[in-house]
């Protein structure tokens, strides 16, 4: 089937308590691994992309890839820029035939943010491509965690008519040092005020247990990078290391990291998809 866009698959989410995982891959074979975990749960699934890739051919390449792997299959994918910083991104993104976008304007005020996101709206809009955006702000590398609240939420969505809102409730990307601990009673707040998809940042090691507690709330489509491409990346070093000195050619050195992948994503799938 072609790709869909957020509308078909995360408000009918919302609605029955459940999220749908959205994996950050940055080549052929995360992107193969994730496909094949949707493949296997008869799930939809978001692939999602950094705005870095942007800057050569190679977000437009795993979208090709995406395309022609989704020919044949029957489970509802979308095709999505995560963190877009300007409505030229919007455009490029939507140009590679990308199906969703995500604008980020979490670093500016909150009336630029509206702003910038606003304009980013009519763009996708405009070519039938969902939209994401984000208030308060989910720090990278060690930041500054600024929670979301609900009067903004409401507010924001109003004003924007965004598709889908990431909010910030405890989570930060990367690695934790400590287990982070989500402030799910904002996040009930949030839910009751707005009753778009909500969107978190920062999957990678947040317990479950917690995830399905936001699930619960409205959360409807959760973001993991870094615990599956460090993934990747362990798993080809320990593949270095069991094989020595010995080649073996890249596909099939590759053949048990996806495998691995493949597992782990498969694993968070059900997790989203079960109370
Ligand atoms: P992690 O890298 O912490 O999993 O966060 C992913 C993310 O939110 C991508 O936007």
């Amino acid at each position: 089937m072609p790709l869909v866009t957020f509308n078909e698959i995360l408000p009918q989410a919302r609605k029955e308590k459940r999220a749908v995982a959205a994996f950050n891959v940055a080549n052929l074979e995360t992107l193969l691994a994730v496909f094949k975990a949707a493949e296997e749960e008869k799930s939809p699934v978001i692939i999602q992309v950094y705005q870095r890739l942007f800057n050569d051919e190679r977000a437009a390449l795993i979208g090709a890839m995406t395309r022609k792997l989704v020919e044949k299959s029957d489970i509802p994918v979308v095709l999505h820029l995560d963190h877009g910083s300007s409505a030229n991104l919007v455009k490029k993104a939507i140009a590679a035939g990308y199906t969703s976008v995500m604008i980020d304007g979490s670093q500016l005020s909150f009336a630029d943010n509206i702003a910038m996101t606003s304009e980013a709206v009519k763009i996708a809009h405009g070519s039938n491509v969902s939209i994401e955006a984000e208030i308060g702000h989910v720090p990278f590398g060690g930041g500054e965690i600024e929670l979301s609240t609900a009067s903004e939420a409401l507010e924001f969505v109003a004003k924007t008519g965004v598709d889908a809102l990431a909010i910030s409730i405890g989570t930060a990307h990367g690695f934790y040092k400590k287990e982070p601990v989500l402030d799910i009673e904002r996040a009930s707040k949030i839910g009751k005020a707005v009753n778009i998809p909500i969107v978190l940042h920062g999957g990678t090691g947040v317990p479950d247990e917690q995830l399905k507690k936001a699930i619960e709330c409205g959360v409807a489509k959760i973001n993991i990078a870094t615990e599956l491409q460090n993934m990747f990346l362990r798993g080809v070093a320990s593949e270095l290391e069991k094989n020595g000195e010995k080649f073996i050619p890249l596909d099939l050195y590759f053949k048990p990291v996806e495998e691995k992948i493949t597992q782990y994503a498969r694993a968070k799938i059900r997790a989203f998809n079960t109370k």
